[in-house]
């Protein structure tokens, strides 16, 4: 694997090295005037104390949490969301100016934004009409490329991707790509991650968030999961203090069991939220699709006509319009919230059927 890492990574970043931050280089002393922080925590009401003081460069702890969690064996890095740890990807294993990434719309739009703002290429391969991976498109565009980025399962059409489809490509590209995947949304399948691949893959590297299931999009804490030679280029280039130590004390304790249990309960309750919404969602006749959902949001496409978003704006309901994605015409996302907020917004697209009749 070492091998696949040194010819992936750009001479730059092989030769880079990482900023040597006073918590890296960790020295132990009864003084510690080597970081330029506030010495004595000011009288502030509340104190602020210990925050006068820099986070470890790597908060293992964490990491080490994550990893009991999920269960793998794999090396973990605690990151700023998942959405840093997309751009880490990257910024670590492009070239600015000669790399491409592949992603495959409609996805998340992150990972196309990443690789825009740092001068890397993206290759399109479009998902299949049923939102599953165009094998046959993605081979052809392998050549220039380093990063497959998968979403599954995907935002926004709520799918899982076929396990069979990942692990071809896996295998595939062995020897010449890391294939990512996101794995955002996962705690609403859980049977579906492809995390025990992790063992069999080197080249697998997965990103999971505590944003969604665990609730905690505030605390902006995500992991990056993967080959320790991968988890090791991606330490070079991680910020020298990537997660505040308050954030990482509540995510520490979010996946304390008994927390995680919590979790699931959660997701259980939320699972049958949506069937149930769905099941209404049919009934107002408004509907010309619904699209399976893995996730705790649903794709759906309304009749032709119906403004969905704007119909349920009027309404002071926000959701996600989907319709300037070339496949998602008459699309809007909406997040599966509490049973309260879908009776509203079934209220809402009810009230539009009796206008129009
Ligand atoms: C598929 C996917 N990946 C990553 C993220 C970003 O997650 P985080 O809040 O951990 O940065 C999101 C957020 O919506 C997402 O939908």
């Amino acid at each position: 694997m070492n091998n696949l890492v040194e010819q992936l990574l750009p001479e730059a970043i092989k030769n880079l090295i990482p900023y040597q931050s006073a918590r890296r280089i960790g020295a132990k002393g009864h003084l510690y005037l080597n970081a330029n922080e506030l010495e004595q925590p000011l009288a502030t009401e509340p104190s602020f104390a210990p925050l006068n003081r820099y986070p470890d460069f790597k908060p293992q702890q964490l990491a080490d949490a994550y990893q009991a969690f999920s269960g793998t064996d794999a090396d973990c890095i605690a990151v700023r969301g998942a959405d840093e740890g997309i751009e880490l990807l990257v910024r670590t294993f492009c070239a600015p100016g000669d790399d491409h990434i592949i992603v495959c719309p409609p996805t998340y739009g992150m990972y196309e934004i990443c690789a825009t703002a740092t001068n890397v290429g993206v290759h399109k391969a479009a998902l299949t009409d049923s939102f599953q991976l165009d094998l046959a498109t993605i081979d052809q565009q392998l050549p220039s490329s380093k990063l497959i980025f998968i979403c599954s399962p995907n935002n926004p059409t709520g799918n899982l991707i076929n396990l069979d489809d990942i692990q071809f490509l896996l295998e595939h590209t062995r020897q010449s790509h890391i294939v990512v995947v996101d794995e955002a949304y996962i705690e609403y399948s859980e049977q579906d991650s492809v995390l025990p691949l992790l063992d069999q893959y080197p080249n697998l590297v997965v990103i999971r968030t505590l944003s969604k299931a665990f609730g905690l999009a505030a605390a902006r804490v995500g992991f990056v999961l993967g080959h320790c030679t991968v988890i090791d280029a991606l330490r070079k280039l991680i910020a020298p203090y990537p997660i505040p130590d308050p954030c990482a004390d509540i995510a520490i304790a979010a996946l304390k069991p008994k927390n995680t249990e919590i979790m699931r309960q959660g997701v259980a309750n939320l699972n049958r939220i949506k069937v149930s919404f769905c099941e209404q969602l049919i009934q107002t006749g408004l509907i010309e699709a619904l699209y399976p959902s893995a996730t705790n949001f649903v794709l759906v496409r309304f009749k032709p006509n119906i403004n969905p978003f704007d119909l349920l704006i009027a309404q002071g309901i926000v959701t996600r319009n989907q319709s300037h994605e070339p496949a998602l015409q008459d699309c809007v996302r909406i997040t599966i919230g509490s049973e309260k907020s879908m009776a509203e917004i079934l209220l809402a697209l009810n009230n539009k059927v009796r206008d129009a009749v």
